[in-house]
């Protein structure tokens, strides 16, 4: 899995507790995601947000041994999630997470076309 960064001090400012509604607008293969979701089940619920589906399947696999309902996941611009959250009926979120940028596991993979120094397809 994708190591996430800073996670002591994500969680840390979070001030996570069981119950919470939090969102994570930049999920990745969900590694702050596992760790919030542990704070906050067995009552919360964490909504995922990512625009890149490959990363996505990583983070489903990732997120598989956590109780159903208490995730759900989305493939969408996190510029749209006020929207997202209004169809999934959430009015308000306790905190919400964003780690802009792309993943070690996106910059590693030179098909993507996203790493500095391994050449990507040519077009
Ligand atoms: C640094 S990674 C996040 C890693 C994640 N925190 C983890 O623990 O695995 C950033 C993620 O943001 C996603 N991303 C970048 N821009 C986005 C956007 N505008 N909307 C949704 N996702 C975006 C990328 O696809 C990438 O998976």
């Amino acid at each position: 899995m994708h190591e996430p960064v800073l996670t002591k001090e994500a969680i840390h400012y979070l001030k996570l507790h069981n119950g919470q509604v939090i969102c994570d607008a930049t999920l990745g293969s969900g590694g702050h995601a596992a760790l919030i979701l542990k704070e906050i089940l067995p009552r919360g619920l964490l909504i995922g947000i990512d625009q890149d589906e490959d990363i996505l399947k990583q983070a489903k696999l990732n997120l598989n041994g956590f109780k159903e309902g208490s995730y759900r996941i989305y493939k969408n611009n996190f510029r749209n999630v006020d929207d997202i959250l209004a169809s999934s009926g959430i009015q308000k979120v306790n905190g919400i997470l964003f780690d802009l940028g792309v993943s070690s596991l996106q910059l590693q993979n030179a098909e993507r076309g996203f790493s500095f120094n391994l050449e990507g397809p040519s077009t």
